[in-house]
């Protein structure tokens, strides 16, 4: 069999691979797969369409070498050790741009929600606590004029930044490897360091990889070079924050709140304190989860695929040789 699908992916990307001619099997019973199954697997496969985060690490990917294409579900590529791919000249191809929308508003939705404790606010609700009005109590943050922080600004970044412009003139800083010249001509963006990023920001949004650079870059560290009137966003990968420092900055009044669409680990457990907080918005990675973007990342998926048994460059390989 050609291509091994590691998740149920929406039919755009199956509709690509049978207008190819490409045989397919889905796996589709609700568990991680343990690596060493998803390697015996493997082996019977030419090409794998990892959908869910499954790890590939240099050991899966030696004892799969024999892969002609690895197509990722997904923008982010952290799951796999792009450098041994590239040793083993296992193409990896993954799904840029067009999730960039809708991460871009789960990202301003948690914004929202986290300034006005929505989430905590409708589990009173729940609990009967909804007892009267109050004037002094439950009160938010207006997000009118502020200035938002951008860490890693690429299209998803653009695209929050986008958002906060048009919506409330917030002005946008962001901290980079390279400058984003699109966004300081057509949203005033300002490129700053990361302490600045930090001082500066009244919301601070992560839309960056995870890398070793990357991973828990925002520590109790960080967190204390922050407003202590500040939001902070993650929306790429949980590893980007040091969980246990975030819950305890936000316990010590050291920032105000976070809005959380990726935590560390995924899933997050039912008990975890972080959920109990009024400032504090969590969702279970549902960035890219609309129709319309997961039915064209799985179109990307599967042409990234035809291109790979075909022996062709991928349309979007994170690993060009
Ligand atoms: C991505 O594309 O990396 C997302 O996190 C998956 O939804």
């Amino acid at each position: 069999m050609p291509v091994f699908i590691t998740r149920e992916i929406l039919d755009r990307g199956l509709q690509v691979l049978q207008n190819a001619q490409i045989a397919y099997t889905q796996f589709t019973e609700k568990r991680v797969m343990h690596t060493d199954e998803l390697i015996s697997i493997c082996k019977d496969y030419d090409a794998v369409l990892n959908a869910g985060g499954n790890k590939m690490d240099a050991h899966f990917l030696e004892a799969c070498s024999h892969l002609k294409v690895i197509a990722l579900h997904s923008v982010g590529y952290d799951n796999v050790d792009i450098a041994a791919a590239t040793r083993l000249r296992i193409p990896i191809g993954n799904t840029p741009g067009v999730l960039s929308n809708a991460t871009a508003d789960t990202a301003f939705l948690l914004m929202l929600a986290t300034s006005r404790k929505a989430f905590y606010m409708h589990k009173t609700i729940e609990r009967e606590a909804w007892k009267y009005f109050e004037p002094a109590v439950n009160l938010g943050m207006e997000l009118y004029g502020k200035t938002l922080g951008i860490f890693g600004l690429g299209n998803i970044g653009y695209e929050m930044a986008k958002r906060c412009k048009s919506a409330y003139e917030m002005k946008i800083i962001y901290h980079n490897r390279h400058n984003n010249t699109k966004a300081e001509a057509e949203l005033g963006a300002t490129k700053v360091s990361f302490d600045e990023l930090l001082a500066q920001s009244d919301v601070l949004s992560v839309h960056t990889t995870l890398t070793p650079e990357t991973r828990e870059i925002f520590n109790a560290t960080a967190f204390k070079k922050m407003k202590t009137s500040a939001i902070f966003i993650n929306t790429s990968r949980g590893g980007v924050h040091q969980e246990h420092d975030l819950t305890a900055a936000l316990q010590q009044g050291v920032i105000w709140g976070a809005g959380l669409d990726v935590t560390n680990p995924e899933p997050m457990s039912p008990g975890n304190p972080l959920l109990n907080m009024p400032n504090v918005c969590v969702l279970p990675h549902i960035g890219s989860a609309t129709f319309e973007a997961r039915s064209e990342m799985s179109r990307l998926a599967a042409e990234n695929i035809v291109a790979g048994l075909r022996g062709l460059p991928l349309p979007n390989q994170v690993n060009p040789f």
